[in-house]
């Protein structure tokens, strides 16, 4: 049933920022390892980049307390309504979001005591421009800590995704798949984007998070797949009719294995907690 097919991304439909709140489990994942890492203390000017609808943001204010200030950066312009309305309600009067891109950051140099980022890495265009970025608007000794997902991520799916193409006949577009995979952030390309922007890697942490789902079918029908991955996915493909036949196929090769492993299907996700500091002189 490839009816996920029909959904199309529609970032200009204000709902949509609205249920992308619906995403607390995907992101916290993420969240809770930059927390768990993060050292905090009071009387911080700190900056969340590709913020969203206000994660980690609002939580980073509250942990940070009102003696620090606290800035969001995102360019999707909904998001970025349902953070300030967030705020607003909540009553975080020490937080301000600002819709930008962030490679080009709407401050001034030298500004931040931290910058924090939770999966924006592999959605920036330029990651190597934010960093460079990053750098621009931290003070001497300030720290930059991001968490992203890795290659690696979801093999279970990409295998099956390869091993479904083959079946296909399309195993020309194989390239084209590893490509798509290998877009995500490695533990080298982490250490160059750093060392190459300046910043001395303080902390690195990797682990591994498994996503569960009963079968192949509740994976390519749920939202997260729909909203934040399906397009990557289709990209590979050259027409409607590969489509059809080549996610047939993967949703039964994906159903038979969660049947005959009798633990649904579990997905494989490696994440990193990087913090790095910017020179103190
Ligand atoms: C996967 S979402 C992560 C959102 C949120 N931080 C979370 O943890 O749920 C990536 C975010 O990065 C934003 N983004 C992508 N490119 C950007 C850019 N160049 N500048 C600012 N934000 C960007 C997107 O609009 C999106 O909100």
């Amino acid at each position: 049933m490839t009816d996920y097919l029909s959904f199309k991304t529609d970032l200009t439909n204000p709902e949509v920022a609205d249920t992308v709140d619906d995403f607390p489990y995907w992101s916290s994942m993420f969240g809770q390892l930059l927390f768990r890492h993060l050292r905090l203390r009071p009387g911080l000017r700190a900056l969340d980049i590709g913020c969203g609808t206000g994660f980690p943001l609002l939580e980073l204010a509250d942990r940070l307390g009102p003696s620090s200030e606290v800035f969001g950066v995102d360019a999707w312009d909904h998001a970025v309504a349902r953070a300030r309305l967030k705020a607003r309600v909540r009553g975080n009067e020490n937080v301000r979001v600002k819709l930008g891109d962030a490679s080009e950051l709407p401050f001034e140099d030298g500004y931040f005591d931290l910058i924090v980022s939770n999966l924006g890495l592999n959605n920036f265009e330029a990651p190597a421009k934010v960093m460079a970025e990053c750098r621009r608007v931290c003070k001497p000794g300030a720290r930059l800590a991001l968490t992203t997902n890795l290659v690696g991520h979801m093999s279970e799916f990409y295998q099956t995704y390869e091993a479904s193409l083959r079946a296909t006949g399309l195993d020309h577009l194989v390239g084209k798949l590893q490509s798509h995979v290998d877009h995500r952030a490695t533990q080298k390309g982490l250490h160059s984007l750093y060392e190459g922007a300046g910043f001395e890697i303080t902390k690195f942490h990797t682990e591994t998070f498994t996503l569960r789902y009963a079968d192949g079918s509740a994976f390519l029908h749920a939202y997260l797949s729909r909203l934040g991955f399906l397009d990557g996915w289709r990209g590979v493909l050259e027409n409607g009719d590969q489509e059809a036949s080549v996610f047939r196929e993967l949703e039964s090769r994906l159903n038979q294995a969660a049947g005959e492993s009798g633990e649904g299907l579990p997905l494989s996700i490696p994440a990193a907690y990087v913090e790095g500091r910017s020179p103190t002189s």
